[in-house]
């Protein structure tokens, strides 16, 4: 029925009923996040998630702004009120804010003008990269945004997946896309190889942003429309993981000068419910992204069943805790990463 009068709790930045433990959280919210694309949002104040943080994202004249979904005076959703000039105005009481989170007006003050300076919105670090909208919940991200090949040209189209919300955790969904040897069972029906070729040779690499590594796969069909012949295809993957849930893969079929990219964007919505966002586009000018649209759909909806049901739903970061076969090299890489580069998976410091 009440709130406890705790003023500790008043103070902390995380949210009510977090599904992280606290230690990932607090570094967790210092990543940049996908969390909506940006044809979605306009004036009309849009709602999404981040880290089981309720977030209003809108465009004002100034450009895009996101804060948390709450305002300061009675905890009524912002996302439910409107945007006016620069300005996002409560559907409650009416007071207006800026984008900086400072309140510009309320309204039943009449002419008085005096704005207490602690009425502010819980205003977020926002940036527009690849149409899609990252939000970094921290004062400063410990990380910086991805870099993707291809995606900061205009000149070439793109094709927007339509988020799709997996059950399960961020980092189960990126070492699924970063996982080779699922691809005969997984991808059967799609262009998985030969079961029993094994894994082609390949050495991850550590960059500054994550991970990195090439190889060259045959595929079990030939799903490029690029007009060479024959029902399989050997390709050149290269995979560009940056911490802690984004990846670009780029693929490169044989006999053909055309490079195609699938990045691949997680939300982590809350421990264990993730939004995915994956953007295509390829040289060639994507001639058919209808087809993409199906091919890419179809081969997601192969692995989220299988995602969706793997135990234990939080990623096991202690390296003992799973074993591990040699095709495990990136998921191997990746877990050591989280824990050695960020701390994730940490007790909490005091
Ligand atoms: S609850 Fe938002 S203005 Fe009162
Ligand atoms: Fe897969």
């Amino acid at each position: 029925m009440f709130g406890a009068i705790d003023a500790q709790k008043h103070r902390s930045p995380m949210p009510r009923n977090c599904t992280f433990a606290e230690n990932d959280w607090l570094i967790l919210a210092g990543f940049w996040h996908p969390v909506i694309y940006s044809h979605d949002v306009s004036d009309k104040p849009q709602r999404a998630r981040l880290l089981d943080v309720d977030l209003v994202v809108y465009r004002t004249g100034e450009g895009i702004a996101a804060a948390r979904d709450i305002c300061p005076h009675r905890g009524t959703r912002l996302s439910q009120g409107k945007v006016a000039g620069d300005n996002i105005i409560c559907p409650m009481h009416g007071l207006h804010f800026a984008a900086d989170g400072r309140c510009t007006r309320i309204p039943s003050l009449g002419d008085k003008k005096v704005l207490p300076p602690k009425l502010r919105l819980q205003s977020c670090l926002v940036e527009e990269r690849y149409g899609l909208v990252w939000v970094c919940l921290a004062a400063e991200p410990i990380h910086p945004l991805p870099e993707w090949e291809g995606f900061s040209d205009p000149a070439l189209k793109k094709l927007f997946l339509p988020s799709d919300v997996w059950r399960a955790a961020a980092s189960r969904h990126v070492e699924n896309f970063n996982d080779l040897a699922h691809f005969p069972f997984v991808h059967e029906g799609s262009f998985g190889g030969d079961k029993n070729a094994g894994i082609p040779k390949h050495t991850v690499e550590k960059t500054p942003a994550g991970l990195r590594f090439d190889v060259l796969y045959h595929e079990g069909a030939n799903r490029f429309q690029d007009g060479v012949e024959g029902t399989e295809r050997d390709v050149k993957y290269i995979y560009e993981l940056t911490y802690p849930f984004s990846t670009l893969l780029i693929m490169l079929p044989d006999q053909s000068s055309e490079r195609y990219y699938l990045a691949d964007a997680v939300c982590p919505e809350s421990a264990h419910v993730s939004r995915v966002f994956q953007i295509m586009t390829d040289t060639a000018g994507m001639p058919n992204p209808e087809y993409w649209l199906q091919d890419q759909s179809f081969i997601n909806a192969e692995d989220k069943p299988m995602v969706e049901e793997q135990k234990p739903e939080d990623l096991p970061l202690d390296l003992s805790a799973e074993m591990h076969i040699p095709a495990d090299k990136v998921s191997v890489e990746y877990r050591r990463g989280l824990v050695s580069r960020f701390g994730l998976g940490g007790a909490m410091a005091s």
